[in-house]
């Protein structure tokens, strides 16, 4: 779907996972959100900050994963996705703090195998993804699954491209601080969402969401994957959707 604005779309994807935390709720279901970071989300995540505060929505029962985390990383660090969430999310609303799943870059690499494993056994203890929100890099990495990765991938450590890195040096104050390996969902995790939105905004993003809906499904762009899913949708301001 191609909106013409940034701001227009990200209300639509709110609006969208708000009906479904209710419908949820109505029916006394858990709700189970997979969610992203970087620049893409965060219209979303305060439209549904404003729902919270002004329209009552309760997240009392969702539970949350997020897709990924930097490695080694802090809570405390700003520049962690840890801190990202309760900046942007997670401080303002009225989850539980104990049904927040952020990846924890504090692992230490002798666990990480075991801790990855845990973190899938969560997800599906949980009841699954309802919804996975994702945004997608230069590389077409969703989450940071880089080009390389598997369809049949799990949560997982990986390591960085070196355009995500250049990407991401600005906020780490130069490439030299951006760490190398990365925590991530896998492509298999993500595939697992019973639905999948993938925002996209901007020029900057055109030629790989181009390559992303038009290219041959392959591990070269991992978002490719995402094709066969069965219900998953590209919600796109009219820059991201210039190429197609
Ligand atoms: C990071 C995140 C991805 C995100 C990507 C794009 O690499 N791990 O989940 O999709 O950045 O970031 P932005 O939305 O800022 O363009």
């Amino acid at each position: 779907v191609q909106f013409s604005d940034s701001q227009s779309a990200s209300l639509e994807v709110a609006a969208e996972i708000a009906a479904l935390i209710r419908e949820k709720a109505a029916n006394n279901e858990p709700c189970v959100l997979g969610l992203a970071t970087g620049s893409s989300p965060i219209k979303v995540y305060d439209e549904l900050v404003r729902l919270h505060r002004e329209e009552g929505l309760s997240f009392k029962h969702v539970t949350t994963f997020n897709l990924d985390e930097y490695h080694p990383m802090t809570r405390e660090n700003i520049q962690s996705y840890h801190y990202f969430m309760h900046e942007h999310l997670f401080d303002h609303i009225d989850i539980p703090a104990q049904q927040i799943n952020i990846p924890d870059g504090q692992v230490k690499t002798e666990d990480l195998h075991q801790y990855c494993l845990g973190y899938e056994e969560k997800i599906q203890q949980a009841g699954g993804l309802d919804f996975q929100l994702l945004g997608i890099g230069r590389t077409g990495h969703i989450g940071f699954n880089e080009p390389g990765s598997h369809y049949n991938s799990g949560t997982r450590m990986i390591t960085l491209d070196y355009i995500t890195r250049v990407d991401a040096a600005p906020s780490f104050l130069g490439i030299e601080n951006v760490p190398r390996k990365a925590i991530t969902m896998g492509i298999a995790t993500v595939r697992s969402a019973k639905r999948v939105v993938l925002m996209g905004w901007g020029q900057h993003k055109a030629e790989i969401i181009k390559e992303t809906v038009e290219g041959t499904i392959d591990s070269h762009v991992p978002a490719t994957y995402l094709q066969d899913h069965p219900n998953c949708t590209f919600v796109l301001d009219d820059e991201a959707a210039s190429e197609l």
